[in-house]
């Protein structure tokens, strides 16, 4: 496995931007516990330039880079990213194929980073699904990473929710069904421990990139009360200083969760 992984993916000018991480002010930042990104925006930023898609998907791990760092940084405690939906099957195999190649190619240069950052791999989605580099290059990465206790960084890949509220109830009725669980003890706490995301706190803050302003099927359940921040600014433009402004303006908001 750790052979496998030892493919060097971007040149050396990539790897070069990654490495710039410019002294922002992060003091007086109130930091949410957990923030959900839709990284949206890298087909556009590559169409701009008249490159093929793929090159936006490669330049936006550049970008994961910088925004992992930068949240190590503000001790964001986790941070889970949206990086394939149930619903990207239906973009040409040779895209797919494309995008499910960057967790490995991304992990084989940066995982001993992330170590050496006290980051924690975990994963979100139907693994199952998936090829099987990219599923083996993520459990490598989860289990080298599992005794840290710094930001937990959370990969949702093959990621529905409405799949994941599903298979949550089909798991649910079978455990009704053999008396593991009775209906009174089912409330919104035990629901959440059938989901991907058991034991996690909802994400405080979701930020979306690409100027769309939808979900796009991404954790529908935990986003209940979550506070929302959309930017126009394309996933591989999207930098330090634009996720600092959205923790920011975070701080500035007033959660009350239905109350005064
Ligand atoms: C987001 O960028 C990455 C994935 C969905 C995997 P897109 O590929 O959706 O980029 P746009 O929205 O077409 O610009
Ligand atoms: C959402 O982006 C999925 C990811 C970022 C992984 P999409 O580009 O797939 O969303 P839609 O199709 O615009 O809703
Ligand atoms: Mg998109």
């Amino acid at each position: 496995m750790e052979n496998t992984l030892k493919i060097p993916f971007l040149n050396n000018k990539q790897i070069e931007k990654t490495f710039h991480n410019p002294e922002e002010d992060i003091s007086d930042l109130h930091t949410p516990d957990h923030v959900a990104i839709i990284m949206d925006g890298n087909g556009r930023w590559a169409g701009n330039r008249g490159m093929p898609r793929v090159a936006g998907h490669k330049e936006g791990v550049s970008t994961v880079v910088k925004i992992v760092k930068i949240a190590v940084k503000c001790k964001v405690k986790v941070l889970t990213l949206y990086t394939f939906s149930t619903e990207n099957w239906k973009r040409p195999k040779s895209e797919v194929d494309s995008i499910l190649r960057l967790p490995k190619e991304f992990l084989s240069i940066y995982l001993p980073e992330l170590i050496a950052n006290n980051v924690r791999i975990e994963a979100i989605g139907d693994m199952e699904d998936l090829p099987t580099h990219t599923r083996e290059a993520v459990q490598y990465a989860i289990d080298r990473t599992k005794v840290n206790d710094g930001l937990q960084l959370n990969i949702a890949l093959n990621y529905g929710s409405r799949h994941e509220i599903l298979k949550a109830m089909k798991k649910m009725f079978t455990d009704l069904n053999d008396e593991k669980l009775s209906l009174d003890d089912l409330d919104e706490q035990h629901f959440s421990k059938y989901l991907y995301t058991t034991g996690l706190k909802d994400p405080d803050l979701l930020i979306r990139t690409g100027g769309e302003k939808r979900l796009s099927n991404f954790l529908l359940w935990q986003l209940a009360y979550t506070e929302f921040w959309f930017t126009d600014v394309l996933w591989p433009d999207f930098s330090e200083t634009e996720f600092l402004h959205a923790l920011k303006e975070y701080g500035q908001r007033k959660r009350r969760y239905g109350g005064i």
